[in-house]
């Protein structure tokens, strides 16, 4: 391959790393008249290293302000059938809005503060899980209150409630129509989420292991979204265990995340009353305004394809609300799922090839506090057995093509390979809190627990 790759080019996959190589090469060397050569051997002006990225629309603007995608997202009015929306937009993984359909809830007309505040059978020990600060930080503090506290506080505040819609409250949202069959809202939901703030909220650039229809019934939200399939190699999730981006929401420096000059943006304006549906995957931000109030409901979208449609109602029933829906936590075998695993390790590879090294931090964040504390080296077997099966043809390298060539056999052994290391992980933690818990156990090991290498 280095054949037909340019000095510039190679500089290129220098600066940016793999990850951007192919299109970012195509960016920087677009014009490749300032190289100077002399004897053959040429340098690259500083030009090519920073190109002048003030000429690419949206730099330094807020994520979303870059090139408009041409393909527009779906629009229709309420809600479609089970049926419309699993064949049409579900198994396609296509976005929809759906305009004015949460207006068939009651709670649209009913969730003021006052109705809130005059419920009342709010549990005394009812507590729901709130963000400290607008912007998201996925490092920040947050903290549980009494729901009926938080209402008469986020005002002044600028707290945002983020956690599942309270048992007594249930009642006044009905379940959309396109999730209206029992094999999704009994068997497939992983949470029911309100977003409730007093406007201005911005999440990070992120995407969902779960699909998700989500609903305004105060203020409004701007999505900004990414098609995965067409620009997903061009956005790089630099937090692979958090499945989002480190890049500033409010100013995209293109010099940092060069991809993002070539991605196509859809923005999605929703009011009061609108829904959407973002399929599992897809990239997304999220800003809202005005008072805010919106509820997502979450599902574990890796058992669409086996959903039999023709189960399901042909109708709509207005009294079907969301105290029906049975929650199932997503956390529950999480490396039990073959399915699942082989989704996760091919959206991994999808960006470009991974090294042993990129294919580790992935799996094991915390390896660097791991190898201060000198623990054992355990783990890292079952890691190299897995790199082994992907890395098919030994150059040190796994890639999309090779994940994909694995047969059915060598995704089960991936699957008792990640279980393996969960396990060896799991007792070293133990390990780790037993000791803590050892008083004087560390001054007599200045140098970390170096006893335990048999872990
Ligand atoms: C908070 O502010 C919103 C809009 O500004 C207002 O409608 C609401 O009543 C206020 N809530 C409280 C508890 O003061």
């Amino acid at each position: 391959m280095s054949s037909t790759i340019s000095p510039c080019q190679l500089y290129a996959r220098a600066l940016f790393g793999l990850v951007f190589s192919f299109n970012i090469a195509t960016v920087v060397c677009l014009d490749a008249d300032d190289r100077s050569c002399q004897n053959g051997e040429c340098t690259i002006s500083d030009d090519y290293a920073h190109p002048d990225w003030s000429q690419f629309q949206g730099h330094l603007g807020p994520f979303g302000s870059g090139i408009a995608d041409a393909i527009p997202i779906d629009e229709i009015n309420e809600w479609c059938s089970v049926q419309t929306f699993l064949s049409d937009y579900v198994l396609p993984r296509q976005p929809l809005v759906f305009r004015g359909a949460a207006k068939l809830s009651p709670g649209f007309q009913k969730w003021t503060d006052e109705y809130f505040l005059d419920l009342e059978d709010v549990p005394r020990d009812n507590q729901v899980l709130v963000e400290t600060v607008k912007k998201e930080d996925r490092g920040q503090n947050t903290l549980f209150m009494n729901f009926l506290d938080f209402v008469a506080s986020y005002n002044a505040s600028g707290l945002y409630m983020v956690d599942t819609v309270p048992e007594f409250i249930r009642d006044d949202l009905i379940i959309p129509w396109p999730l209206q069959c029992d094999q999704l809202y009994e068997q497939r939901i992983v949470n029911t989420i309100m977003w409730f703030s007093s406007g201005g909220t911005k999440s990070v650039v992120h995407t969902d292991s779960v699909d998700n229809i989500n609903c305004i019934y105060r203020g409004q939200k701007e999505f900004v979204m990414v098609d995965p399939m067409r620009f997903g190699h061009l956005v790089d999730i630099d937090h692979p265990e958090g499945a989002y981006s480190s890049v500033d929401v409010d100013r995209v420096d293109y010099s940092k995340f060069p991809g993002l000059a070539e991605t196509e943006y859809n923005t999605i304006k929703l009011e009061a009353g609108d829904c959407i549906y973002i399929p599992y995957k897809w990239i997304h931000q999220v800003r809202s305004f005005d008072s805010n109030i919106a509820v997502n409901i979450w599902w574990d979208a890796h058992g669409n394809q086996d959903i039999d449609m023709e189960d399901c109602p042909f109708s709509y029933d207005p009294l079907l609300t969301m105290s029906h829906v049975i929650l199932h936590s997503s956390e529950e075998g999480d490396s039990n799922n073959v399915a699942e695993i082989k989704d996760e390790f091919l959206h991994f590879v999808t960006p470009g090839p991974k090294d042993f090294n990129a294919f580790l931090g992935y799996l094991v964040p915390e390896k660097e506090e791991l190898d201060e504390m000198k623990v054992g080296i355990g783990y890292l077997f079952p890691i190299k057995k897995m790199f082994a099966l992907f890395d098919v043809d030994r150059d040190g390298r796994m890639t999309l093509a090779e994940s994909k060539s694995l047969p059915e056999e060598a995704w089960e052994t991936v699957r008792e390979e990640l279980q393996k290391m969960d396990l060896i992980l799991a007792k070293i933690e133990e390990e780790i809190q037993r000791l803590d818990d050892e008083p004087g156990h560390w001054e007599r090991y200045p140098d970390g627990p170096s006893d335990r290498e048999e872990l």
